[in-house]
């Protein structure tokens, strides 16, 4: 054993994966997880940018580190993901927090043991960020969401929505060849896992430039494996959500009939501006041919509010288009300018107090969306996938296919277990059950 690691994570489930890989390297060189800060011996930061209360928690939490670090001088602390991959910010971050050791970019992941090992040789500071980016393959995850597991179909995003750091701070979209993916998820699958989550930026886009490649065939492939398992993914971007696709959906029962289709806007206007290649009504018509052919499909979003020019009329729309989709639930944010990008430079940024009271509005018409669609549940069985236990409130929790949440007291231990419920009480995304023998 090399000593303890602590990895701080934020962002998006990407971001959760590459913590997986992250800790199956640490693992590699010997180092053991720690939940306790202060046991640490290496402490790893990924970073994500996507809004600037993203970077505040990372700088606040960095900077509580100062008094740990002069206590002990051996102790390495790393920052990686998606914040120093920004243009100019491992500068900053070097002049303010000079106690930071490594400063690594989304591109340089796999190369966080070499990096460490430099660091322990003796270097002051290893700062590595390029740009680009391959795709890699034989990573070793040590995967820590059982029952569920991530799996990367794709790198990167093209589409450059107005507001969104992503493209420059993970690169051009790039997809993995199917059949290593094919072959991760059939091992999953065999060494148990009961949920397999494909994630990119646009998986509707997957195997651009990989010959027979496409998102609906890869679904179908891996919905054809054997055994009893969930199959998910995220995030598909409307303009690439294909009636094909959802014909895979329909027709395979281990693909969930729960689809996160982010709208941002409910403004044609607002939409153009944020390029996001689709109108209002083009967005519908996707939501239509989903309900045509999965009646029960439930649909998330996300939406942002106070885009720059975003007038009442226009947040409007959104309000309406909120409630003619009938989202089960939705993520919502106050639009937060991220430098380099053309939303930034952009006339008409809308004042915090309109902002906040246009988010205030969305998120209880939401709220009240989602209450109303849990409350029909009481009475019904569920069968919830158990993903975990809540030792606080002495519960068990999990997820239906439809991506609500399930809480159930049981004697035995069902984490992994795919378990009936029969719900006696809804509250907001959350259904509460007792489990039927
Ligand atoms: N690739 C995914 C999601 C990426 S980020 C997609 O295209 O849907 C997740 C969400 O963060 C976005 O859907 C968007 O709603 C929000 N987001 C991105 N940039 C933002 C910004 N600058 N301000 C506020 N919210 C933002
Ligand atoms: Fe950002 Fe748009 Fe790419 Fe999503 S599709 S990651 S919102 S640029
Ligand atoms: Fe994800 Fe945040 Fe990076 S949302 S891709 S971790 S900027």
């Amino acid at each position: 054993m090399n000593g303890y690691y602590h990895i701080i994570t934020y962002g998006c489930q990407m971001n959760v994966h590459d913590s997986e890989k992250i800790a199956g390297m640490l693992g590699e060189m010997g180092y053991i997880n720690t939940d306790k800060i202060d046991n640490a011996d290496i402490i790893v930061f990924n970073t994500c940018c996507i809004r600037e209360n993203a970077e505040n928690h990372a700088y606040g939490n960095i900077g509580m580190l100062k008094k740990l670090k002069s206590a002990k001088k051996d102790l390495i602390i790393a920052v990686g993901g998606c914040m120093p991959q920004q243009i100019g910010k491992a500068d900053i971050l070097h002049k303010k927090f000079p106690y930071v050791d490594i400063i690594f970019g989304t591109h340089n992941l796999g190369n966080l043991k070499e990096l460490i090992l430099e660091k322990r040789s003796g270097k002051k500071s290893v700062v590595e960020i390029t740009d680009g980016g391959e795709v890699t393959e034989g990573d070793n995850p040590l995967r820590t969401s059982y029952p569920n597991a991530w799996v990367n179909i794709m790198y990167g995003c093209d589409n450059f929505c107005s507001y969104c750091i992503v493209p420059y701070v993970r690169g051009r979209e790039r997809s993995r060849l199917p059949e290593n993916i094919l072959a991760e998820a059939q091992g999953l699958v065999k060494d148990g896992y009961k949920e397999i989550t494909l994630l990119g930026q646009n998986v509707n886009s997957y195997g651009k430039g990989i010959d027979g490649a496409s998102f609906p065939s890869l679904l179908n492939s891996i919905a054809s494996f054997d055994g009893k398992f969930r199959l998910r993914f995220m995030t598909s971007h409307p303009k690439d959500f294909s009636e094909d696709l959802v014909k895979v959906i329909a027709a395979n029962p281990k693909i969930c009939n729960n689809v996160h289709l982010p709208v941002q806007s409910g403004s044609d206007r607002i939409l153009k501006a944020m390029n996001r290649r689709y109108t209002s009504k083009q967005y519908l018509e996707k939501i239509e041919i989903l309900k045509k052919y999965i009646p029960d499909c439930t649909v998330t979003t996300d939406l942002i509010v106070g885009f720059p020019g975003e007038t009442d009329e226009d947040f409007k729309d959104t309000l309406n288009l909120v409630k003619e989709v009938g989202y089960s639930s939705a993520f919502t944010f106050v639009y937060s300018p991220r430098q380099g990008t053309r939303a930034a430079q952009m006339d008409n940024q809308i004042p915090e107090d309109i902002s906040k009271a246009r988010i205030m509005e969305l998120v209880e018409l939401v709220n009240s969306q989602t209450r109303e669609q849990s409350a029909k549940y009481v009475g019904k069985t569920c069968e919830i996938l158990c993903e975990g236990y809540d030792e606080k409130k002495d519960i068990f929790l999990g997820r239906d296919e439809y991506g609500r949440m399930g809480y159930f007291k049981s004697e035995e231990n069902p984490v992994g277990e795919f378990v009936n419920i029969k719900i006696t009480e809804a509250n907001g995304v959350s259904l509460y059950g007792e489990k039927i023998r």
